[in-house]
């Protein structure tokens, strides 16, 4: 009986200890991105047709391609005219937020960091047309 009590009274820290430790593993998995924000970023293979447009389709074209009017003339759809504003540096510093150049997107928050750091790699990269 005496040993039987013991057993109990062991297993009740085994139990204890379980169960902190899924309370743990739950948390990290709930905040996943944030605790390992590295590994929702992919930043190879990247290229100008796929990774970049898309970033540029999404948060830029509406006022930066076509017939846009609203974004001061500036033309980003495209390989010949994005290139003008890689040689200046003011692609990377509008983004960047750097206060060099106007903020972009205009009036809307900031591209996430691992957007940023895909159309930082596809410049050190030598920013092709690929
Ligand atoms: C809501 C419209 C709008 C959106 C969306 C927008 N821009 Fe702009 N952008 C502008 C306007 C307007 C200017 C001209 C600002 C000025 O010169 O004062 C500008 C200027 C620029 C310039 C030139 C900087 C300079 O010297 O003025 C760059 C580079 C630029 N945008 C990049 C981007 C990028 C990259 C995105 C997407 C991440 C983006 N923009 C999204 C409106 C926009």
């Amino acid at each position: 009986m005496v040993a039987l009590n013991k057993y109990l009274y062991s297993m009740r820290y085994i139990i204890a200890f379980i169960f902190l430790l899924i309370c743990c593993s739950s948390c990290y998995y709930d905040h996943a991105n944030l605790v390992y924000p590295k590994t929702s970023c992919n930043i190879t293979g990247i290229t100008y047709s796929t990774s970049v447009t898309a970033i540029l389709s999404q948060n830029c074209y509406s006022c930066h391609a076509g017939t846009a009017s609203s974004g001061g003339g500036i033309k980003l759809d495209t390989y010949t005219t994005l290139m003008v504003y890689v040689s200046n540096g003011q692609l990377i510093s509008s983004i960047n937020h750097t206060g060099t150049v106007p903020a972009m997107p205009l009036a809307a928050s900031q591209l996430s960091a691992c957007d940023i750091s895909t159309i930082q790699t596809w410049i050190n990269n030598g920013s092709l047309n690929n």
